[in-house]
């Protein structure tokens, strides 16, 4: 297994490019395999989720080629997808079962899709209960975990009331909703991103918001809007990527970072606004949109940071970033307090435990609770360097490693390689921008 050494630093300093968004990057390929020819997407997510993605659709009878960041994707229409005989591999990929599992449940084949030992884990039922009311035929182990077996067919439109707060779920069932028979809406509890909307958009699906309900009116029932159009975009940088060197610039007061073309989507950038809230220096510039979707530059400085509480309906918002919020904890002024966040516990690992775990083996002071976590500021405790186990958790691997940072004495993180789900060379980077 491989390991990262993580040596302390005095700055984080220089420009970075970032790797398409990783959430953008499965809608896309996944809509680009149900338009009616060529789009090329450029600046492609690094991420081996989003690869994941790639090999389920070319499975799938898309046609698929990767040259570097520049991934062209040929579809043959909605009806054009075929039956792949072997099981489809989702790997560690939560969105790529998901979303997919909605898509699939359309089609007139019956498809099999699992992931890796950390999916196999993790909950499908809130997918399983709205596709099953539309009409589809899904089977899982313990009727909720992969692998599950989905036997596609005619769909109806329903109007679902989302119990939980979740993107990958309402994406699910809106992409359903492309292959329903009328109208189908999700009404979600509080406002997650929203992608797959401008996603839809963009290949040219009538999608419709209003208020916390989206709908989508089917396409395959002669509504004089028979296809989707395949686009050539650019994907902005990842912005849950950009966070972990937000937060590694913030905590040296010698910090300069600069980071162009980042993904500032309202429902993504609720990070910004607690990192400034924090005290944070980071100033946004050259703001534009792009395909829906708002972009811009980010300028980081080094600051000192207060802390806060991060509750209720910021929970969704803030979804992917909380891993790197805790792990800053005790560097800030007041700490970081987590509530009403119990989805962290089926995230790619429990994130709860994981972030309790490696805070208290740094020497942090940390009380774990069932959705979420109180961790104490700098007055309680001084870092020290230690093992990292990152439980296999790209998001845990990463806000550990800034963590490490401006620890006592250098850090060793178990199974690094795990950053590769997200962000690749996200050590790399980290070395080249601390001058280690
Ligand atoms: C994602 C939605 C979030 C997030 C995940 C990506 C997406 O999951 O945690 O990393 O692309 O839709 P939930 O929708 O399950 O909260």
């Amino acid at each position: 297994m491989k390991t990262e050494t993580i040596h302390p630093a005095a700055f984080l300093t220089g420009p970075l490019e970032l790797p398409g968004d990783k959430s953008i990057s499965h809608r896309y390929a996944m809509l680009a395999a149900l338009a009616a020819g060529a789009s090329e997407l450029r600046n492609f997510a690094a991420a081996r989720d989003c690869h994941s993605t790639l090999s389920c659709i070319k499975s799938l009878g898309a046609e698929v080629a990767v040259n570097g960041s520049t991934v062209k994707i040929t579809g043959h229409g909605l009806r054009g997808l075929k039956s792949s005989w072997r099981t489809l591999d989702a790997e560690n990929s939560g969105t790529t079962i998901r979303l997919l599992s909605g898509i699939l449940s359309g089609q007139s084949f019956t498809t099999k899709i699992t992931g890796d030992s950390s999916l196999q884990k993790r909950p499908m039922k809130r997918v399983i209960t709205p596709l099953r009311e539309m009409g589809a035929d899904i089977r899982g182990r313990d009727d909720n975990f992969p692998p599950l077996e989905i036997h596609g067919g005619k769909l109806r439109g329903i109007h679902y009331r989302m119990p939980m707060a979740s993107a990958q779920v309402k994406s699910a069932v809106l992409l359903a909703g492309l292959f329903a028979e009328g109208e189908t809406s999700v009404t979600e509890p509080a406002a997650t991103r929203d992608h797959t909307e401008l996603a839809l958009q963009e290949f040219g699906a009538p999608v419709h918001t209003a208020g916390r309900t989206v709908a989508v009116q089917g396409m395959l029932a002669g509504n004089g809007n028979p296809a989707l159009r395949p686009i050539s975009a650019d994907i902005p940088g990842d912005l849950s990527s950009a966070v972990f060197f937000i937060a590694a610039a913030s905590l040296f007061a010698d910090s300069n970072l600069y980071i162009a073309n980042v993904g500032l989507n309202p429902t993504r950038s609720a990070i910004l606004d607690f990192f400034k809230q924090m005290g944070a220096a980071v100033t946004v510039a050259n703001l534009q949109s792009k395909h829906g979707e708002l972009v811009g530059d980010l300028s980081v400085k080094g600051a000192p940071l207060k802390g806060g509480l991060i509750s209720g309906s910021l929970v969704p918002l803030l979804i992917d970033e909380l891993p790197m919020l805790a792990a800053l904890g005790p560097y800030t002024e007041q700490g970081i307090e987590i509530r009403d966040a119990g989805e962290l516990r089926v995230k790619e690992s429990d994130r709860i435990a994981a972030l309790a775990e490696n805070l208290k083996r740094m020497g942090a002071k940390v009380e774990e609770r069932p959705d979420g976590l109180r961790v104490e500021g700098r007055g309680a405790a001084r870092l020290r360097g230690t093992e990292i186990d990152p439980r296999g958790d790209h998001r845990i691997a990463m806000a550990f490693a800034v963590a490490a940072l401006a620890a006592q004495g250098e850090s060793r993180t178990l199974d690094s390689a795990c950053v590769g789900v997200s962000y690749p060379a996200f050590f790399s980077e980290l070395r080249r921008l601390s001058g280690s």
